[in-house]
């Protein structure tokens, strides 16, 4: 177990938890759509992926409370954020365990609230905190109740720990990340602490676009980040002064001025639009996944929900699940990808979080993890 994670209490050591009331944080902001018959949920992983713990209490004769947000409702209840259908899907999978309505209906969970944190923990003998994809955010339900409950990470929560902190600090060499996704802005911390521990580091997706810029290429009408060109051209220099490797396209594919298909080289055309890798950046990149010893991947290759544009994404996921690699994948899109070629069962962790795992990686610990470490059970 990696350091940081040695002092937060486990399961274990809340003790007989029979007959205690145990409140549950749970990660249950899951995507979903309209159904013919209300909301509907297209994905229940993050559901599945609180069961370990779940079942841990229920049945050792624990009662479970679990309590989630969903979506962004700020502060007020939104029929549309509500968490019955949640609701419905954990009584099928894990029938008695009760789960409070949406905490973002509060403006207390966002706010941190003292008074909407006793509210939470009223009647609660324990509390777990099972929450990763949640876990970088110091909202009350997080870093709350281990302040007075006694407290525990779930076993999710810890394995998502001992995954990503075994990443930054004792990969298998060569260790390459795989980053995609529109932007640079939202990932410039982890490439930074990325470029510390990585071989490679592999770039797609529309971020691609700025760093393409920051070499001096045309890149036509396709979507970058004008203000972080300055950032990557200083982040090409930073890597190539320390010797790592970083892959960008050598071919995009994408559109063209009057709309047709297209595959353009790194120089795009005036009106060109690039919306996915090209078949050399795909095959190349793929190379460098093969001969890895660690990946770890974030975000998609392109617009893979549009058909034309799925190649690059699904050859990078047949890569990342065919290498003989430790394979990490993080982030709901890159995530959701995998699900769509159903490859989700060939790579070693798919973690819950996208942001939470990006913040574990990038600073080694997370406002949830610093909680639990200090709740009243946690040793040293
Ligand atoms: C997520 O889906 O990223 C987590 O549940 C956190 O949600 P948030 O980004 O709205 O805080
Ligand atoms: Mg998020």
């Amino acid at each position: 177990m990696p350091a940081t994670s040695g002092a937060i209490p486990v399961l274990e050591d809340l003790g007989d938890v029979a007959g205690r009331r145990v409140l549950v944080r749970t990660d249950f902001n899951v995507p979903m759509d309209d159904g013919p018959g209300g909301r509907r949920i297209t994905d229940d992983f993050r559901i599945r992926a609180a069961l370990p713990t779940i079942e841990w209490l229920t049945t050792r004769g624990a009662s479970v409370v679990c309590a989630s947000h969903l979506g962004r409702p700020k502060g007020e209840p939104v029929p549309k954020y509500s968490m019955e259908p949640v609701r419905a899907r954990l009584a099928e999978l894990a029938p008695g365990v009760e789960l409070l309505e949406n905490l973002r209906f509060d403006p207390g969970e966002e706010s941190c609230d003292p008074a909407f944190v006793d509210r939470l923990v009223a009647g609660a003998d324990a509390y777990v905190d099972d929450a990763f994809g949640a876990a970088h955010r110091a909202h009350a339900s997080i870093v709350g109740p281990p302040r007075t409950l006694p407290s525990a990470m779930g076993r999710l929560l810890q394995r998502e720990v001992e995954v990503l902190l075994g990443l930054r600090e004792s990969p298998k060499h060569p260790f390459v990340a795989v980053l995609g996704g529109s932007k640079i802005s939202d990932k410039l911390g982890v490439v930074e602490a990325l470029l510390g521990v990585v071989d490679a580091l592999v770039v797609g997706g529309a971020m691609c676009f700025t760093f393409l810029a920051a070499q001096g290429n045309p890149i036509g009408d396709s979507l970058f980040e004008p203000d972080q060109v300055e950032t990557c051209r200083r982040l090409l220099e930073r890597a190539a002064a320390g010797g790592t490797a970083i892959h960008l396209p050598e071919d995009v594919n994408g559109v063209d001025a009057r709309g047709g298909y297209a595959t353009f080289g790194t120089r795009l055309p005036d009106g060109a639009k690039g919306f996915d890798i090209g078949p050399g950046t795909a095959a190349a990149f793929s190379d460098v996944v093969m001969d890895a010893r660690t990946v770890f991947w974030n975000g998609p290759m392109g617009m893979f929900e549009d058909p034309r544009f799925a190649a690059g994404t699904r050859t990078l996921a047949e890569a990342v699940a065919a290498t003989k690699a430790f394979t990490v994948v993080g982030g709901g899109d890159s995530a959701a990808a995998l699900a769509q070629f159903g490859l989700a069962d060939d790579v070693d962790h798919v973690s819950t979080g996208g942001g939470a795992s990006l913040e574990l990686l990038e600073l080694g610990d997370l406002p949830g993890l610093e909680a639990l470490r200090k709740a009243p059970n946690a040793r040293g």
